[in-house]
């Protein structure tokens, strides 16, 4: 965060009393929050889950309240495990004085129920999809999708984590012992104002750049600390912030390994330094500690030079993703459970051929700079795909069931857009015809595209057929998808 925000911010949080950022570093930390673990229950040999969004305070600052919202509590909702191979019904009764919508993000479910912003359900409504899980074990999300209100209604916490287990599970030694060793981190950034409240679209440039915050939120803990009591943990990083992108790092430079992109395991680990995750990635990470050692979890700047790096007049408008700053503070217990070695072999990922693809999509994102942007609620259109705006009533593509295709996106902006897409995990094909780079060689369902690249991926849409009812593609900055960067196909 800019120095000046940081120090703003500061005052405010400590009732108007200016602390230099070294004694902050001293403040009081706040454990780590970790949501409940909600494996659901069986009803007639379906596991079933009940999810309420409501309304709720939630007191991040001490001594201030913040309206906010949540799944089942006041901010953000339980991490949801599903089960390959399980018949799961997930029964959402809406408590919110508003309508509202949750998508299984990542998910493979049929289109009814994938909780896209036709599946509306009104105040006081419900809604009980039903499907089966059958994909590989991962991290995935679940969060409100409703148009053009997507940004307000997850910044204000409409929002969890999902953790999907297969036969692969237990097989493995990866930690896997929920809230010891193996850790939800759903990194989020958030502005308050100075009653505790959260400042959502102020101007223009929150929805050109997307809604940038200046603190960290992690699992909805500010100035979070987390404890490890083992050698190693497993972390699952979500980016959930609606506009910022994370480089995560450790603040002593030390290596750790990733296990998982988006959709699942990899191949084999991968030793980083940094790891960049824009909005709706997910990757999941081991880690090693020693007793009494502590580190910090940072964000680091984007690498100088880096192809996500907004340019032009759009840099100087905003300092964007190029900040250092802390995200989880680490501080291993005095003795540490010796945690067993990573495996070096973590999945067979069979890959798709170029040579199988039916069609070759095009979709070319966009925006309008200078004046006359729109709010976000407006439904302005300043974001485009094709040159067109998100219309409920406009069926973009329509793709034949059991077909692979391949999709080209290029970014014809100045700054990068995280394109997601609705039904399946792809395969990313080339990044400016260079073949992708391992960490991008994974199962993904977002993938990050740096102004003036193309990105080309390879899906299959299979077990499911609906000529009704649409899957969604989009940014997934929120103010971006709100206010026009969103298409729609079916599969039939
Ligand atoms: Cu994370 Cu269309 O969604
Ligand atoms: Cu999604
Ligand atoms: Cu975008």
């Amino acid at each position: 965060m800019s120095r000046r925000n940081f120090l703003k911010n500061l005052s405010l949080s400590t009732g108007g009393l200016l602390l230099s950022p070294a004694m902050r570093a001293a403040q009081a930390r706040n454990p780590l929050q970790i949501p409940d673990r909600y494996d659901g229950t069986m009803v007639d040999s379906r596991v079933t889950y009940s999810l309420r969004p409501q309304e709720g305070l939630t007191e991040f600052i001490p001594g201030l309240k913040t309206p906010t919202l949540g799944i089942n509590r006041s901010y953000l909702g339980p991490t949801l495990v599903l089960k390959r191979g399980d018949d799961v019904e997930l029964n959402v009764q809406n408590a919110l004085p508003e309508k509202t919508t949750l998508h299984w993000h990542g998910l493979h479910v049929p289109a009814k129920a994938d909780g896209g912003p036709a599946q509306i359900i009104p105040p006081g409504g419900s809604w009980s999809p039903r499907f089966r899980i059958d994909q590989a074990a991962g991290t995935f999300w679940y969060h409100s999708h409703l148009l053009h209100k997507t940004g307000e209604q997850v910044y204000h916490g409409l929002a969890g984590m999902i953790i999907l287990e297969d036969e692969s599970t237990d097989r493995h030694s990866l930690p896997r012992d929920y809230g010891v060793d193996d850790i939800p981190l759903i990194v989020q950034d958030r502005r308050f104002n100075s009653d505790g409240s959260f400042d959502y679209i102020r101007s223009h440039r929150d929805v050109m750049t997307g809604l940038f915050g200046d603190r960290i939120l992690v699992n909805g803990t500010l100035d979070a600390v987390f404890r490890p009591k083992t050698t190693r943990v497993r972390f699952r990083l979500l980016n959930a912030a609606n506009a910022r992108t994370f480089t995560f790092a450790f603040d002593d430079g030390r290596t750790f390994s990733q296990v998982a992109t988006d959709g699942g395991l990899i191949e084999k680990p991968i030793a980083c330094k940094s790891l960049i995750l824009a909005p709706s990635e997910r990757a999941e990470i081991v880690v090693e500690f020693n007793a009494k050692e502590p580190c910090t979890l940072i964000n680091l700047p984007l690498p100088a030079g880096s192809q996500f790096a907004t340019r032009g007049m759009m840099a100087r408008m905003h300092s964007g993703n190029d900040e250092r700053f802390d995200l989880l503070r680490i501080e291993p217990a005095a003795t540490l459970q010796h945690s067993p070695e990573i495996p070096t072999v973590l999945a067979k990922i069979p890959r798709l051929n170029p040579s199988d693809a039916v069609t070759t999509r095009k979709l070319t994102l966009s925006m309008a700079m200078g004046m006359g942007l729109g709010r976000a609620g407006s439904g302005g259109g300043n974001f485009f795909i094709n040159g067109q705006a998100m219309d409920m009533e406009v069926v973009n593509y329509r793709v034949r069931k059991d077909t692979v295709e391949i999709w080209e996106i290029t970014n014809d902006s100045m700054m990068m857009h995280p394109f997601h897409i609705h039904h399946s995990q792809f395969q990313i094909l080339d990044r400016n015809g260079k073949p992708p780079k391992a960490d991008e060689k994974g199962l993904k369902d977002t993938v990050k595209i740096g102004p003036g690249e193309t990105v080309r991926f390879i899906m299959r849409f299979e077990t499911y057929a609906d000529p009704n009812t649409a899957y969604m593609y989009h940014c997934h900055i929120l103010e971006h998808e709100d206010n026009g960067m969103m298409g729609q196909f079916t599969v039939e």
